[in-house]
């Protein structure tokens, strides 16, 4: 009779910074160690190996890396076998800063060589030294997409799933084209089998994810988004579509008019704007004006009824003005977008910006800017959402609300953050919210009606009215 020999089981404990596709990064790789037996603890101090998954967009995000690689340095002096796993832009970016400052870690994970990390790690604990693999063309052994273990999830309901990697713009202050490379998109069918497994395991909403999410396609041959939105939405089970992020220098009126015509693509758009100055977006190399955003935004709402625009900004670039930072308020204004991030410049290393522009705004002054910014978007945020009041929303509900027990949390169609009275059994079904106050980032109404769990309503009222 033959020996099985169990796996050893470790315990993972893991941190992820950054945007959403990190999130979805470690997701897959987490995945992948529960396939193993492997489980997740909440304290770093319990764990056989740290995982980090690191990002690189500012400055600020890299310390905050360096800061937990030193606490588990600690941790590892007192436990020599301890396991230290590093992925990510940072991984990428800065391997050898890694491997030089911190030696204490065993792993650098590189942006598309990730998925090889259980192997990767059992062959550190049967002794091997330090690996470091970070080539940035995926190893078609292990493209970082295949094969995902999708009972993995922070959320039951929704989803992120890749499409895309990498960037092909250039934005002059951004380190996402070194760090993630060029773009290689998954083919739709690939994409759609992912999410058909999503969608099995209780799934009901998925978003795609891209850095450069409209030019899903393009290096297959042609632009892909709108095929793939309009033949995931044949998914029986799956109730809302989103994507994100959307450049609008590869928007076309024509793409917008087809994510109009699915019903299940939700109409929410995140178009980041980065400034609302010609001169600034010019320096930015962000390949638009600030007419031609207006115009992006004009088919969006021709298109795709009753829909929210969200955006980027990024305040104290190279020689921004007062009269050019007024210029970013004016368009939230004009605009009127329901969110906006709003990032202080920070100086990346090897972009055209650190090479060619001075960082020349002030610190205060950045900082100043940054909170006026938010003021301005707040207060758009209020009035974009005013007429709500009194109207009914539909939300897919998540679950309790993480600050008041006796309410549930959801996301309307378009996006907004909504609480109401309920029970955790509501996680999961789509209710209809009538609000009764608003807020700058959350709205705030009574539950008329809720699907059951057979997905049928007792009475469903019309929406909106
Ligand atoms: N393609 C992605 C880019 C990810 S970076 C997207 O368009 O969302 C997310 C945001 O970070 C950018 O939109 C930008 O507003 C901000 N950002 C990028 N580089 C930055 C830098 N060097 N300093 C400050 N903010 C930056
Ligand atoms: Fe960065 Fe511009 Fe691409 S912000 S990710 S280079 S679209």
């Amino acid at each position: 009779m033959e020996t099985q020999v169990a796996p050893t089981p470790r315990a993972v404990w893991y941190q992820t910074y950054g945007c959403q596709m990190n999130e979805l990064d470690a997701e897959l790789v987490l995945g992948d160690m529960a396939r193993r037996g492997w489980s997740r603890v909440e304290q770093m101090d319990e764990a056989d190996i740290v995982l980090v998954n690191t990002c690189s967009i500012r400055e600020h995000a890299e310390d905050k890396v360096w800061s937990l690689l030193g606490r588990a340095r600690q941790l590892k002096r007192e436990r020599p076998d301890l396991k230290v796993a590093v992925m990510g832009c940072m991984a990428q970016r800065v391997k050898d800063a890694i491997v030089d400052r911190a030696p204490h870690v065993d792993l650098v994970l590189g942006t598309t060589t990730f998925r090889n990390a259980v192997q990767d790690l059992d062959d550190l604990f049967a002794g091997g030294g330090t690996v470091v693999r970070t080539t940035l063309r995926p190893d078609p052994l292990f493209l970082p997409d295949q094969d995902r273990n999708v009972t993995v999830r922070p959320d039951r309901f929704r989803a992120y799933v890749n499409i895309v990697r990498g960037c092909n713009h250039a934005c002059s202050y951004c380190i996402v084209p070194f760090t993630r490379g060029r773009e290689v998109s998954r083919t739709v069918e690939d994409v759609l089998g992912e999410v058909q497994a999503l969608v099995d395991d209780g799934v009901r909403e998925v978003t795609f994810l891209g850095q450069n999410i409209n030019t899903y396609g393009c290096d297959l041959g042609s632009p892909l988004l709108p095929e793939l939105l309009a033949q995931a939405s044949t998914i029986d089970g799956l109730d809302r579509l989103r994507f994100l992020t959307s450049n609008p220098f590869d928007m076309s009126e024509d793409m917008m008019a087809r994510f109009g015509e699915i019903p299940k693509v939700m109409p929410w758009l995140h178009i980041p704007a980065q400034s609302g100055s010609d001169d600034v977006l010019r320096r930015m190399k962000r390949t638009y004006t600030v007419d031609q955003y207006r115009e992006v935004v004009g088919w969006a709402r021709r298109h795709i009824p009753g829909v929210e625009i969200t955006s980027d900004f990024i305040v104290g670039f190279s020689g921004e003005s007062d009269a050019e930072f007024e210029a970013t308020c004016n368009l939230v204004r004009e605009i009127g977008f329901l969110q906006s991030y709003v990032f202080k410049y920070s100086l990346r290393p090897r972009t055209h910006a650190a090479r060619q522009l001075p960082d020349d705004v002030p610190e205060p002054v950045k900082r100043q800017r940054n909170v006026e910014l938010l003021r301005v978007q707040d207060e758009t945020a209020k009035q974009r959402n005013a007429a709500l009041k009194g109207r009914r929303l539909e939300i897919l509900v998540e679950g309790i609300s993480k600050t008041d027990p006796t309410r549930v949390t959801g996301r309307d169609r378009s996006n907004r953050l909504v609480h109401c009275d309920g029970t955790a059994d509501l996680a999961g079904l789509m209710a209809v919210v009538e609000i009764t106050e608003i807020n700058a980032h959350s709205l705030i109404g009574r539950r008329v009606a809720h699907e059951d769990v057979a997905g049928a309503w007792s009475l469903r009222p019309a929406v909106g009215a």
